[in-house]
C-alpha cells in the first residue's frame, strides 16, 4: 500500500479577481521527492504558503499524515513536522550562520532552554545538543566552515543552503523547498 504523507484536496486561492489556484489536488508519498513545476506566476509559492499555514485564506483541504491541517497556524504546522524554505531567503541577519540553524531547533528544544539561549546569546556555545545538531546540519549542506560568519557575507547560493540547514534542524517529517536551486552555482546545484 502507498503511504501518503501529504494530501491536498481541491485547493483554490483567489487574490481579488485573480485565481492563482483552482481545485489543485495532489498526493505526496512518504519518502519520495515530489516536485511542483510551472512557469512564473503559476501558483507554486502560493501553494507552499497555503500548505505551511502562512496563507490561511483558501478553499479546499490539506491532510498531513491523515490529519486535517488546513486552517492551522504556521507555528502549529511546523510543530506537526512540516518545514519550509523561502523563495526569497528569509534569514536573521543579526545572527551568525550557526545561530540561524540553531533557531530551527526550537521545535524540539524546550522553550525554557531556547529562551535562555537567545536571551544570552553566548550560552549557545555551551549548549551542546543544539550546537552539535546545528553543526551537523551545516556539515550536511557543506557550510560548516562558515558557521561563525555573518549571514550577509554569504553569497545567495549559500544563503539558500543555509535555509535548508535551518529547515532540517527542526527535524521535519516533510520539507518544502521553494525554488531551492535558484541562485546556486553549478557545484552547489550538484550537491543540492
Ligand atoms: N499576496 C498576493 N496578492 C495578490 N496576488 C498575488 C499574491 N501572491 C501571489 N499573487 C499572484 O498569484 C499568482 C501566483 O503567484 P505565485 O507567486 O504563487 O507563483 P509562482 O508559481 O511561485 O511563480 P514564480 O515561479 O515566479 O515564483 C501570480 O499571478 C501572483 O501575482
Ligand atoms: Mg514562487
Amino acid at each position: 500500500m502507498r503511504d501518503i504523507i501529504l494530501k491536498g484536496h481541491r485547493i483554490s486561492r483567489n487574490f481579488g479577481g485573480l485565481q492563482a489556484l483552482k481545485d489543485v489536488s495532489f498526493e505526496v508519498e512518504q519518502g519520495k521527492i515530489f516536485a511542483i513545476i510551472g512557469p512564473n506566476g503559476a501558483g507554486k509559492t502560493t501553494l507552499f504558503n497555503i500548505i505551511s499555514g502562512f496563507d490561511r485564506h483558501f478553499g479546499g483541504e490539506i491532510l498531513f499524515m491523515d490529519k486535517v491541517i488546513s486552517g492551522l497556524s504556521s507555528h502549529l504546522i511546523t510543530r506537526k513536522g512540516i518545514g519550509r524554505t523561502f523563495q526569497n531567503v528569509r534569514l536573521f541577519n543579526n545572527l551568525s550562520v550557526l545561530e540561524n540553524v540553531a533557531v530551527g531547533c526550537n521545535g524540539w528544544v524546550s522553550a525554557k532552554l531556547f529562551r535562555s539561549i537567545f536571551g544570552v546569546r553566548s550560552s549557545i556555545r555551551e549548549e551542546n545538543s543544539i550546537r552539535k545538531y546545528a553543526e551537523e546540519m551545516l556539515q550536511f549542506v557543506g557550510l560548516e566552515k562558515k558557521k561563525d560568519h555573518e549571514v550577509e557575507s554569504l553569497p545567495l547560493g549559500e544563503q539558500k543552503l543555509l535555509e535548508i540547514a535551518r529547515g532540517l534542524a527542526a527535524k521535519p517529517k516533510l520539507l518544502l523547498l521553494d525554488e531551492p536551486g535558484a541562485g546556486l552555482n553549478e557545484k552547489e546545484m550538484e550537491s543540492l
